[in-house]
């Protein structure tokens, strides 16, 4: 028998059209970006993550010559907070990438798989979703409220 999935998300055309809260995350993530590490790839990504208690932390991507050992910014975030605040709930997290030199063409740069895969972990561990926010330096935005949007079929510890 043949099933669909149908995943709901939601467009911005601008970040004009983001609120309070989602356009300061935009400008952290675009802030981090300018930060990343990426001599290899001159690809830069960065990303700003909301707790539930108010506080945004943001991260980067960070290569290195051994091209295996950098992290995408998603995880370098992730891993940073889970290392620091092993309690607090994540609530949003909001990606720009693009390349070093600015490209109109560029879309809106959704997370790797292992980063959704990453994702997917903290939401099990908190037991509540959270929402993925990714763009680009037009400004384009694309949100879903959850990681399982992007990860249909996901691999978790139910299955060990
Ligand atoms: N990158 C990220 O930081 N996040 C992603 O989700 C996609 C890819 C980084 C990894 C590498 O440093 C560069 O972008 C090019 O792949």
């Amino acid at each position: 028998m043949k099933k669909d999935i149908h995943i709901g998300y939601e467009h911005f055309k601008s970040s004009s059209e983001l609120n309070d809260i989602e356009k300061k995350l935009f400008e952290r993530a675009k802030a981090a970006r300018e930060n990343a590490y990426a001599p290899y790839s001159n690809f830069l990504v960065g990303c700003a993550i909301l707790l539930e208690n108010g506080e945004i932390y943001s991260g980067n991507n960070q290569e290195n010559a051994a091209f295996p050992s950098g992290l995408c910014a998603e995880r370098t975030a992730l891993f940073w907070i889970g290392a620091n605040f092993p309690n607090e709930k994540i609530n949003k997290i909001f990606i720009i990438g693009g390349p070093r030199e600015f490209s109109e063409k560029t879309p809106p740069i959704p997370p790797c798989g292992a980063c959704r895969q990453s994702l997917m972990e903290y939401e099990t561990k908190q037991n509540d979703n959270i929402e993925v926010y990714f763009s680009n330096l037009n400004e384009e935005v694309f949100k879903v409220n959850s990681i399982k949007d992007l990860l249909p079929f996901y691999f978790d510890a139910t299955f060990l």
